[in-house]
């Protein structure tokens, strides 16, 4: 199981567990989380799984996917370089104690 901390916009934390393979945005639904939404299921095709890696995380979760960017250009909250569609992070041992920030909105 990989650890994954999730921090609100509030400030508050919520690490869950979840199998490797998950993404971000499959963990968080499957927890109930409020923050994000993962309208498309996956697809890339609504960013409202918007996260922001935490600057610890920023050069050890991988790059964006391609199509990534583009998808980024219609989040609701300001995207940074620590951007990342939380449906394109695949969960590895690697990223066990991952932490993400999550927007004010998302839709
Ligand atoms: S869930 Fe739609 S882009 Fe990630």
């Amino acid at each position: 199981m990989v650890k994954v901390t999730y921090i609100t916009h509030d400030g508050d934390q919520i690490t869950v567990e979840a199998a490797e393979g998950d993404s971000v945005m499959s963990a968080a639904i499957a927890e109930g989380l409020d923050g994000i939404v993962g309208e498309c299921g996956g697809s890339m095709m609504c960013a409202t799984c918007h996260c922001y890696l935490d600057p610890d995380w920023a050069d050890r979760a991988g790059s964006r996917a391609d199509g990534e960017d583009d998808m980024l250009d219609s989040a609701v909250c300001d995207v940074t370089d620590r951007s990342r569609l939380s449906c394109q992070i695949r969960l590895t041992a690697e990223l066990d104690g991952l932490v993400v920030h999550l927007p004010e909105e998302q839709v």
